[in-house]
């Protein structure tokens, strides 16, 4: 009998049943993590909303947002100067003019208080993009987010219109971007129209494309005042339910020409975000992380039953991986200041 373990060239290695494949190894250290991390937050991300009213030395809480304010046009130039200094590219602007009409006349007025703010802010900081919001609701007295007929529709076609105007009137007061939120149909075809016809066919659009009836806007329409006196806007923003339609509306807004689009909620439509994304690789997409949303956090941070800034930064992180690029928030200085 030979004996086979003095014939062996080397002692057989440990066998173990433990598992050979172990993701925690890649998760060990702040290091490794940082170094496998595959969504990165950055300021450079951010769109600042502000809320422009007229008057002077002006910052009026809005009870519902904690932290954001109605903002006089010296004001609101401070905030962008903030923004700037902390690495955020860009600002909205939506404005509560002096007196509200059917039509909205402030809203296309050379002197509106969003024609105001834009060649203030630009004046004080010509690098920080300014986009205007276009859309009739805050400047109506129906609060409607188009013309309203004797019966109470919503009238599409004749809005149109007005919203090429409001767009040359923010492209003339030096916009860099309008960004048209009102759902009408055809209104990214008339806004180009409108701009190339008035000498400015360099101004991009960032369309609202796929903006949801979500009850998500409700601190905002007290933020803007904006809420609709009758009714309601389910006839022109999208139902919760639907995810090809929006497929459909982004369509439409990418042929019509739209230099951006849009996803509006953030946080319930991170699916929508993911296939917008993937369908339309081409076009830049930004996200709005809307007013309820914050709402939401600033409300439950507040009573300290969640980590603000730890919520805050997981709920922008999750938006860009699904898709954005761009985030829309009311946390963009906040968050700014936290990644610095
Ligand atoms: C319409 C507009 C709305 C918001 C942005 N643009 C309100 C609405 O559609 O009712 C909501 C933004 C938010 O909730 O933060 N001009």
């Amino acid at each position: 009998m030979t004996d086979t373990t003095t014939l062996s060239p080397a002692p057989p290695l440990p066998r173990s049943s433990a598992p050979p494949i172990r993701p925690r190894r890649l998760r060990a250290s702040a290091g490794l993590r940082a170094m496998v991390r595959e969504t990165q937050l950055d300021a450079a991300d951010f769109i600042y909303p502000l809320f422009v009213r007229h008057g002077a030395g002006v910052r009026q809480p809005i009870a519902s947002m904690p932290g954001i304010y109605q903002l006089s046009v010296d004001e609101a130039v401070r905030e962008a100067e903030t923004a700037v200094s902390l690495g955020v590219p860009a600002v909205i602007l939506f404005g509560l003019p002096a007196e509200k009409d059917p039509v909205g006349r402030e809203n296309f007025a050379p002197d509106g208080i969003v024609q105001q703010a834009i060649r203030a802010i630009k004046t004080a900081v010509p690098d920080l993009v300014v986009i205007t919001d276009v859309c009739l609701c805050e400047y109506t007295d129906h609060g409607h987010c188009g013309l309203v007929s004797p019966a109470g529709a919503i009238l599409n076609d004749p809005t149109l219109d007005i919203l090429a105007q409001v767009a040359i009137s923010h492209a003339a007061a030096g916009a860099d971007v309008v960004a048209p939120s009102g759902m009408m149909d055809g209104m990214v075809a008339a806004i180009r129209a409108g701009l190339d016809g008035a000498g400015f066919s360099g101004i991009p659009i960032m369309s609202y494309a796929v903006k949801y009836a979500s009850a998500f806007y409700g601190p905002f329409r007290e933020a803007a005042d904006g809420a609709p006196k009758f009714g309601d806007r389910k006839t022109h923003q999208m139902d919760p339910g639907n995810g090809r339609e929006a497929l459909r509306e982004a369509a439409l807004d990418a042929a019509e020409g739209a230099d951006f689009l849009m996803v509006k909620p953030a946080l319930p439509y991170l699916d929508i975000i993911r296939r917008l994304r993937e369908r339309f690789p081409e076009l830049p997409l930004a996200a709005y992380n809307v007013s309820g949303e914050y709402a939401m956090i600033k409300a439950a941070a507040a009573n300290g039953w969640l980590d603000e800034q730890r919520v805050v930064l997981e709920a922008l992180t999750g938006i860009k991986r699904a898709g954005a690029d761009l985030i829309i928030t009311y946390h963009a200085l906040d968050a700014a200041r936290w990644l610095d």
